[in-house]
């Protein structure tokens, strides 16, 4: 499988583009509240320390089996970062498998925003070569669960790290 590349993706709100280095100073104060942790662990980046994470982010998986894709949520109308989506795209006995994953910071958050990312994350990836869309979230995390469920995703019973394995395969 050859390596696959964020490419910008437009909603009828939010720009998606890809990761840039350059972000995180706008994204350190995006997500500086502890509380988007509860459910993903870890704790907020200072401005520094996430320009590191994504510049090692950026530079791509060590495997070349494997694509990070990366996407900053531009609120178009706000010219504003509000968070981010990512996909990890890996070969699988089944055909191509991509973790996707999300994060919109406090102040943005009730207003769709995840919801609305999420879909146009999956849309796109139905348009690149894979076959399954995974999430793991936290069985007490309402939040990102209604946002899995409106992105076509539902639960299995498989579980990682104590969060429960959302899936929806792809039909082409
Ligand atoms: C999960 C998260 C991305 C949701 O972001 P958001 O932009 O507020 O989500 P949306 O506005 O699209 O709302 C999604 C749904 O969650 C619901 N919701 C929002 N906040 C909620 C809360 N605190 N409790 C319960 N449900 C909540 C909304 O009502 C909506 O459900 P609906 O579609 O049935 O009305 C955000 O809470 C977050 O970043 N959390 C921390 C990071 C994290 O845990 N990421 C998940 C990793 S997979």
């Amino acid at each position: 499988m050859s390596t696959l590349a964020a490419q910008p993706i437009n909603t009828s709100r939010l720009d998606l583009l890809p990761l840039h280095v350059e972000h995180a100073e706008e994204m350190a104060a995006v997500l500086s509240d502890p509380a988007l942790h509860t459910f993903i662990g870890g704790t907020p980046d200072a401005p520094q320390a996430l320009r590191s994470r994504y510049q090692r982010t950026t530079a791509g998986s060590p495997d070349p089996a494997v694509s990070w894709l990366n996407w900053v949520i531009r609120l178009r109308d706000k010219s504003c970062l509000t968070g981010t989506v990512q996909a990890t795209v890996s070969p699988s006995g089944h055909g191509p498998i991509a973790e996707i994953a999300w994060v919109v910071g406090t102040p943005w958050q009730g207003r769709g925003i995840a919801t609305e990312a999420a879909r146009g994350l999956v849309a796109r990836l139905g348009r690149q070569p894979v076959r399954t869309v995974i999430a793991h979230i936290h069985p007490e995390h309402r939040a990102s669960a209604a946002v899995a469920t409106a992105a076509g995703l539902t639960p299995t019973d498989e579980w990682h790290e104590g969060e429960m394995r959302w899936h929806r395969s792809i039909r082409r």
